[in-house]
């Protein structure tokens, strides 16, 4: 495994296959109170520059749980939010901590800070990717279908950091994807490509259209994200204009599998990406997928941070 955890790609297939393993028997250790300290003494640095309920939480209980500890660092209170480089910044805190979570906006600045960092560096979400979430997302997937080969997930809605991370994480364990968005905010080319790079190495299918009519038919996963995300917010009114057609409705799912999953990463906008009605029906595997958060990045950082 890579040292840090920046994009999904960082993780071959075995490297996820892995964490999901991982990430399951530490969830039944937790469930039946069965110590499992990995990390006894070591600390994780927690540095949000957006806001944040479930990745904050979840590290933070997780790296308790594994017998260390989480520091929330926000960035206003940092000495970045005065200017410091993000390079000096990495090269004192792996003096102190044994490894950083990040959420921030550009991409490129998580990997200068993964550069100048001697420790593991995890992506808590930036403009362009969500690979913990979609290791939830997988790990969620496995405990309802039992599988992940072969089975369909279709995305609907925004081609942003959710897209871009389950195009990688969805193909690379031998999915089929489908994912409709507007003309104006489809997933970055460079997703696109690599998207079609594994398809082909794996012989899944790989669909990209404008047509959320054409995506869900024969679904076995639905999952949508937020149209607006965190610093697009001036952007909501144009939109929710832009994605009218867009909402996991019953209608939509109606042409899905009869045992269709619906997953969303939270929090959702009832009434804009999904109705009221389709997250409730299928609020049981969105809260379990939420839980999972906890448990599949409890086995990232055993596998990022453990020393013996
Ligand atoms: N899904 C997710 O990352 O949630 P938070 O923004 O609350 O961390
Ligand atoms: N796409 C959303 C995900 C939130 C967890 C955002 O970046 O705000």
């Amino acid at each position: 495994m890579k040292k840090d955890l920046l994009k999904m790609d960082d993780l071959s297939k075995e490297d996820i296959l892995d964490i999901l393993n991982l990430a399951d028997q530490l969830k039944y250790e937790h469930k039946h109170n069965i110590p499992h300290e990995h990390l006894k003494g070591q600390s994780l640095g927690m540095i949000f520059e957006k806001s944040s309920t479930r990745t904050r939480v979840s590290f933070e209980v997780g790296m308790y749980q594994l017998g260390g500890n989480g520091l929330f660092l926000s960035s206003r209170d940092l000495q970045i939010g005065r200017g410091e480089p993000i390079e000096d910044t990495a090269r004192v805190l792996s003096r102190f901590i044994q490894g950083i979570m990040i959420r921030t906006f550009s991409q490129k600045e998580v990997e200068t800070l993964a550069k100048y960092s001697s420790i593991p560096i995890i992506n808590g979400l930036t403009d362009d990717e969500h690979p913990c979430q979609v290791l939830a997302d997988l790990m969620t997937i496995r405990e309802y279908k039992n599988i992940l080969e072969g089975l369909k997930v279709v995305y609907i809605g925004d081609g942003n950091n959710m897209a871009h991370s389950l195009i990688v994480g969805c193909l690379k364990t031998g999915m089929n994807f489908s994912i409709a968005c507007p003309k104006d905010y489809m997933p970055k080319e460079e997703y696109i490509e690599r998207g079609r790079e594994l398809a082909a190495l794996e012989g899944t299918e790989f669909v990209v259209t404008h047509s959320p009519l054409e995506a869900v038919v024969d679904a076995d996963v639905v999952i949508t994200d937020v149209w607006a995300s965190m610093g697009q917010e001036e952007e909501a009114k144009i939109r929710q204009k832009a994605f009218t057609g867009f909402q996991i409705s019953k209608d939509l799912m109606t042409l899905a599998k009869q045992n269709a999953l619906v997953l969303h990463c939270l929090p959702a906008h009832r009434g804009e990406e999904i109705t009221t009605q389709i997250f409730d029906e299928h609020s049981n595997e969105i809260f379990d997928e939420a839980e999972n958060r906890l448990h599949a990045q409890k086995a990232v950082l055993v596998k990022l941070m453990k020393t013996n």
